[in-house]
Protein backbone atom coordinates (compact mmCIF):
# COMPACT_ATOMS: atom_id res chain seq x y z
CA UNK A 1 0.00 0.00 0.00
CA UNK A 2 1.18 3.45 -0.89
CA UNK A 3 3.23 4.89 2.22
CA UNK A 4 3.16 1.47 4.19
CA UNK A 5 6.63 0.34 3.23
CA UNK A 6 4.93 -1.90 1.38
CA UNK A 7 4.24 -2.09 -2.58
CA UNK A 8 1.26 -3.67 -3.62
CA UNK A 9 0.24 -4.78 -7.01
CA UNK A 10 -3.63 -5.67 -8.02
CA UNK A 11 -3.67 -8.76 -10.44
CA UNK A 12 -6.94 -8.65 -12.18
CA UNK A 13 -7.31 -10.75 -15.12
CA UNK A 14 -9.42 -11.64 -18.32
CA UNK A 15 -12.61 -9.24 -18.00
CA UNK A 16 -14.03 -10.69 -21.28
CA UNK A 17 -16.59 -7.68 -21.57
CA UNK A 18 -20.36 -8.73 -22.85
CA UNK A 19 -22.55 -8.69 -24.32
CA UNK A 20 -20.88 -9.35 -27.71
CA UNK A 21 -22.47 -7.91 -30.81
CA UNK A 22 -22.81 -10.17 -33.99
CA UNK A 23 -19.31 -9.88 -35.84
CA UNK A 24 -21.06 -9.09 -39.54
CA UNK A 25 -18.56 -9.18 -42.12
CA UNK A 26 -15.78 -10.09 -40.18
CA UNK A 27 -15.10 -13.65 -41.98
CA UNK A 28 -15.19 -17.77 -39.89
CA UNK A 29 -13.11 -16.86 -36.82
CA UNK A 30 -15.34 -14.36 -35.23
CA UNK A 31 -18.37 -15.76 -36.55
CA UNK A 32 -17.63 -19.41 -34.76
CA UNK A 33 -16.33 -17.14 -31.30
CA UNK A 34 -19.72 -15.80 -31.33
CA UNK A 35 -21.57 -18.66 -31.56
CA UNK A 36 -19.06 -19.92 -28.90
CA UNK A 37 -19.86 -17.25 -26.87
CA UNK A 38 -23.40 -17.23 -27.20
CA UNK A 39 -23.07 -21.42 -25.87
CA UNK A 40 -22.21 -20.01 -22.57
CA UNK A 41 -24.88 -17.51 -21.27
CA UNK A 42 -24.46 -15.68 -18.31
CA UNK A 43 -20.59 -16.85 -18.01
CA UNK A 44 -19.26 -13.43 -17.56
CA UNK A 45 -21.20 -10.88 -16.27
CA UNK A 46 -20.16 -6.90 -16.39
CA UNK A 47 -21.43 -5.83 -13.10
CA UNK A 48 -18.49 -8.41 -11.73
CA UNK A 49 -16.21 -6.52 -13.58
CA UNK A 50 -17.54 -3.33 -12.18
CA UNK A 51 -17.38 -4.57 -8.56
CA UNK A 52 -14.01 -6.11 -9.00
CA UNK A 53 -12.74 -2.13 -10.20
CA UNK A 54 -14.33 -0.47 -7.56
CA UNK A 55 -12.56 -2.95 -5.00
CA UNK A 56 -9.23 -2.45 -6.49
CA UNK A 57 -9.22 1.46 -6.39
CA UNK A 58 -10.62 1.23 -2.73
CA UNK A 59 -7.42 -0.80 -2.22
CA UNK A 60 -5.43 1.59 -3.39
CA UNK A 61 -2.63 -0.39 -4.58
CA UNK A 62 0.61 1.23 -6.13
CA UNK A 63 -0.18 -0.67 -9.82
CA UNK A 64 -2.45 -2.75 -11.16
CA UNK A 65 -1.63 -5.86 -13.63
CA UNK A 66 -4.29 -6.69 -16.35
CA UNK A 67 -3.65 -10.06 -17.85
CA UNK A 68 -5.65 -10.15 -20.80
CA UNK A 69 -8.98 -10.81 -22.52
CA UNK A 70 -10.18 -7.51 -22.07
CA UNK A 71 -12.81 -8.36 -24.55
CA UNK A 72 -14.00 -11.26 -27.53
CA UNK A 73 -13.58 -10.65 -30.77
CA UNK A 74 -11.29 -8.00 -31.86
CA UNK A 75 -14.44 -5.38 -32.57
CA UNK A 76 -13.80 -1.67 -33.11
CA UNK A 77 -16.82 -1.07 -30.49
CA UNK A 78 -15.38 -3.99 -27.78
CA UNK A 79 -12.00 -1.67 -27.92
CA UNK A 80 -13.77 1.47 -27.18
CA UNK A 81 -15.63 -0.60 -24.46
CA UNK A 82 -12.00 -1.86 -23.37
CA UNK A 83 -10.94 1.92 -23.06
CA UNK A 84 -13.69 2.24 -20.70
CA UNK A 85 -13.28 -0.64 -18.41
CA UNK A 86 -9.08 0.18 -18.14
CA UNK A 87 -10.25 3.69 -16.93
CA UNK A 88 -12.05 2.15 -14.18
CA UNK A 89 -9.11 0.75 -12.88
CA UNK A 90 -6.32 3.45 -13.22
CA UNK A 91 -4.97 5.63 -15.66
CA UNK A 92 -2.38 4.41 -17.89
CA UNK A 93 0.34 5.55 -15.61
CA UNK A 94 -0.93 2.85 -12.79
CA UNK A 95 -1.96 0.40 -14.96
CA UNK A 96 0.02 -2.65 -17.27
CA UNK A 97 -1.71 -4.62 -19.83
CA UNK A 98 -0.68 -7.76 -20.99
CA UNK A 99 -3.17 -8.62 -24.04
CA UNK A 100 -4.25 -12.10 -24.47
CA UNK A 101 -5.67 -14.26 -27.44
CA UNK A 102 -8.63 -12.43 -27.31
CA UNK A 103 -7.35 -9.36 -27.15
CA UNK A 104 -5.73 -10.07 -30.87
CA UNK A 105 -8.16 -11.78 -32.19
CA UNK A 106 -7.60 -11.58 -36.01
CA UNK A 107 -5.12 -9.74 -37.97
CA UNK A 108 -7.58 -6.84 -38.90
CA UNK A 109 -8.03 -6.29 -34.83
CA UNK A 110 -4.94 -5.02 -34.17
CA UNK A 111 -5.23 -1.22 -36.12
CA UNK A 112 -8.60 -1.35 -34.13
CA UNK A 113 -6.48 -2.05 -31.00
CA UNK A 114 -3.82 0.41 -31.46
CA UNK A 115 -6.81 3.33 -32.54
CA UNK A 116 -9.06 1.97 -29.28
CA UNK A 117 -6.06 1.41 -26.76
CA UNK A 118 -3.23 3.11 -28.11
CA UNK A 119 -3.20 5.11 -24.84
CA UNK A 120 -2.47 2.02 -22.83
CA UNK A 121 0.22 0.60 -25.10
CA UNK A 122 3.74 1.89 -24.36
CA UNK A 123 6.04 3.43 -27.70
CA UNK A 124 6.86 0.48 -29.54
CA UNK A 125 10.38 -0.38 -28.92
CA UNK A 126 10.47 -2.01 -32.49
CA UNK A 127 8.54 -1.64 -34.83
CA UNK A 128 6.90 -4.43 -36.92
CA UNK A 129 4.24 -5.35 -38.98
CA UNK A 130 0.87 -3.86 -38.74
CA UNK A 131 -0.81 -6.95 -37.59
CA UNK A 132 1.68 -7.32 -34.46
CA UNK A 133 1.50 -5.20 -31.45
CA UNK A 134 4.25 -7.42 -29.93
CA UNK A 135 6.73 -4.26 -30.42
CA UNK A 136 5.38 -2.39 -27.72
CA UNK A 137 6.47 -5.36 -25.14
CA UNK A 138 8.15 -5.72 -22.80
CA UNK A 139 6.62 -2.66 -20.82
CA UNK A 140 8.54 -2.02 -17.60
CA UNK A 141 7.63 -0.10 -14.54
CA UNK A 142 9.09 0.47 -11.26
CA UNK A 143 7.00 1.18 -8.55
CA UNK A 144 7.88 1.10 -4.47
CA UNK A 145 10.27 -2.01 -4.54
CA UNK A 146 8.36 -4.05 -7.91
CA UNK A 147 10.04 -3.87 -10.80
CA UNK A 148 6.71 -4.99 -13.26
CA UNK A 149 7.50 -6.51 -16.43
CA UNK A 150 5.02 -7.00 -18.96
CA UNK A 151 4.77 -8.79 -21.89
CA UNK A 152 2.53 -9.68 -25.06
CA UNK A 153 1.46 -13.08 -25.56
CA UNK A 154 -1.13 -12.20 -27.62
CA UNK A 155 -0.74 -12.53 -31.66
CA UNK A 156 -3.71 -13.57 -34.89
CA UNK A 157 -3.84 -17.36 -34.85
CA UNK A 158 -5.69 -19.70 -36.64
CA UNK A 159 -9.43 -20.67 -36.58
CA UNK A 160 -9.41 -22.55 -33.32
CA UNK A 161 -6.45 -21.87 -31.71
CA UNK A 162 -6.12 -20.07 -28.57
CA UNK A 163 -2.29 -19.95 -28.24
CA UNK A 164 0.25 -17.25 -27.30
CA UNK A 165 3.39 -16.46 -28.41
CA UNK A 166 5.65 -14.14 -27.03
CA UNK A 167 8.55 -14.21 -30.14
CA UNK A 168 12.16 -14.52 -29.99
CA UNK A 169 12.26 -10.41 -30.70
CA UNK A 170 10.66 -10.05 -27.69
CA UNK A 171 12.75 -12.36 -25.39
CA UNK A 172 15.77 -10.79 -26.57
CA UNK A 173 14.52 -7.43 -25.20
CA UNK A 174 12.88 -8.90 -22.12
CA UNK A 175 16.32 -10.56 -22.05
CA UNK A 176 17.94 -7.14 -21.88
CA UNK A 177 15.78 -5.87 -19.70
CA UNK A 178 15.66 -7.96 -17.05
CA UNK A 179 20.09 -7.58 -16.95
CA UNK A 180 19.18 -3.80 -16.31
CA UNK A 181 17.22 -4.29 -12.93
CA UNK A 182 19.27 -3.88 -10.00
CA UNK A 183 18.21 -6.49 -8.14
CA UNK A 184 19.06 -5.33 -4.47
CA UNK A 185 16.59 -3.01 -4.74
CA UNK A 186 13.65 -4.08 -7.26
CA UNK A 187 12.18 -7.38 -6.79
CA UNK A 188 11.01 -8.35 -10.77
CA UNK A 189 7.71 -9.90 -11.50
CA UNK A 190 6.38 -10.75 -14.63
CA UNK A 191 2.89 -9.97 -15.72
CA UNK A 192 1.57 -11.94 -18.77
CA UNK A 193 -1.60 -13.71 -20.38
CA UNK A 194 -0.67 -16.88 -21.21
CA UNK A 195 0.69 -19.03 -18.18
CA UNK A 196 4.13 -20.13 -19.52
CA UNK A 197 4.25 -23.58 -17.97
CA UNK A 198 0.80 -25.63 -17.67
CA UNK A 199 1.48 -29.05 -17.49
CA UNK A 200 -2.32 -30.97 -19.34
CA UNK A 201 -2.93 -27.87 -20.71
CA UNK A 202 -4.49 -28.35 -24.41
CA UNK A 203 -1.74 -27.16 -26.96
CA UNK A 204 -4.08 -25.36 -28.78
CA UNK A 205 -4.13 -22.75 -25.66
CA UNK A 206 -0.45 -22.89 -24.52
CA UNK A 207 2.28 -20.43 -24.95
CA UNK A 208 4.49 -21.71 -27.69
CA UNK A 209 7.45 -20.87 -25.90
CA UNK A 210 7.01 -20.54 -22.30
CA UNK A 211 9.58 -23.07 -22.07
CA UNK A 212 12.58 -20.29 -23.27
CA UNK A 213 10.38 -17.97 -21.23
CA UNK A 214 10.52 -19.98 -18.19
CA UNK A 215 14.46 -20.90 -18.63
CA UNK A 216 15.07 -17.05 -19.03
CA UNK A 217 13.16 -15.82 -15.98
CA UNK A 218 15.36 -18.97 -13.88
CA UNK A 219 18.32 -17.32 -15.61
CA UNK A 220 17.74 -14.25 -14.19
CA UNK A 221 16.10 -15.02 -11.04
CA UNK A 222 12.99 -14.05 -11.32
CA UNK A 223 10.87 -15.58 -8.84
CA UNK A 224 7.25 -14.18 -9.56
CA UNK A 225 4.46 -14.57 -12.77
CA UNK A 226 1.12 -13.09 -12.95
CA UNK A 227 -1.32 -14.38 -15.50
CA UNK A 228 -4.16 -14.97 -16.62
CA UNK A 229 -6.28 -17.39 -19.06
CA UNK A 230 -6.71 -20.24 -17.17
CA UNK A 231 -10.12 -18.38 -15.32
CA UNK A 232 -8.28 -19.82 -12.31
CA UNK A 233 -6.69 -18.49 -9.00
CA UNK A 234 -4.34 -21.16 -8.73
CA UNK A 235 -0.44 -21.01 -7.67
CA UNK A 236 2.34 -23.29 -8.93
CA UNK A 237 5.48 -23.74 -8.37
CA UNK A 238 8.16 -25.06 -11.00
CA UNK A 239 12.12 -25.24 -10.54
CA UNK A 240 13.98 -24.54 -13.70
CA UNK A 241 17.44 -24.88 -13.34
CA UNK A 242 17.65 -25.27 -9.62
CA UNK A 243 15.62 -21.54 -9.54
CA UNK A 244 12.06 -21.99 -7.77
CA UNK A 245 9.24 -19.88 -10.21
CA UNK A 246 5.97 -19.70 -8.56
CA UNK A 247 3.31 -19.09 -11.69
CA UNK A 248 0.29 -17.36 -10.07
CA UNK A 249 -3.28 -17.59 -12.05
CA UNK A 250 -6.00 -14.47 -11.78
CA UNK A 251 -9.94 -15.56 -12.21
CA UNK A 252 -11.74 -14.15 -14.46
CA UNK A 253 -12.71 -10.85 -13.13
CA UNK A 254 -16.10 -11.25 -14.74
CA UNK A 255 -17.10 -15.14 -13.85
CA UNK A 256 -20.04 -16.09 -12.22
CA UNK A 257 -18.56 -19.50 -11.41
CA UNK A 258 -20.02 -21.58 -13.77
CA UNK A 259 -18.64 -23.59 -16.87
CA UNK A 260 -15.46 -24.98 -14.59
CA UNK A 261 -14.63 -21.04 -14.03
CA UNK A 262 -13.49 -20.00 -10.46
CA UNK A 263 -15.81 -16.92 -9.17
CA UNK A 264 -14.68 -13.52 -9.92
CA UNK A 265 -11.87 -12.10 -7.91
CA UNK A 266 -8.57 -10.48 -7.86
CA UNK A 267 -5.29 -10.49 -5.41
CA UNK A 268 -2.96 -8.25 -4.12
CA UNK A 269 0.40 -9.03 -4.44
CA UNK A 270 2.86 -7.77 -1.11
CA UNK A 271 6.15 -7.10 -1.37
CA UNK A 272 7.83 -6.19 1.65
CA UNK A 273 11.68 -3.59 1.92
CA UNK A 274 13.31 -6.45 1.98
CA UNK A 275 11.49 -8.22 -1.09
CA UNK A 276 9.84 -10.92 0.13
CA UNK A 277 6.42 -10.88 -1.46
CA UNK A 278 3.16 -13.14 -0.34
CA UNK A 279 -0.16 -13.08 -2.62
CA UNK A 280 -3.57 -12.23 -1.01
CA UNK A 281 -6.46 -13.06 -2.58
CA UNK A 282 -9.77 -11.45 -2.60
CA UNK A 283 -13.35 -12.49 -3.45
CA UNK A 284 -16.06 -9.87 -4.48
FE1 LIG B 1 -9.87 -15.64 -20.96
FE1 LIG C 1 -7.04 -16.35 -22.94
Amino acid sequence: MRGSGVTSIAHVSDLHLAPVPFPFGEGLKPALGWINWRRKPGAHDPALGLRVAAAVRAASPDHVALTGDLIELGLASEYGAAAEALAAFGPPCRLSWAPGNHDVYTARAVPRLRDGLGGWLAPEAAPQNDADIRGHFPRLVVTGRVALVTLCSGLPTWLFSAEGELGAAQLSRLDAMLSAIDRTAHLPVIAVHHPPHAPGLSPLKRLRDGQALMALLARHRCPLVLHGHLHRACEATTTIDGFAITLAGAPSASSAGHHGDDPAGYSLVQVDEALRWRIERHAV
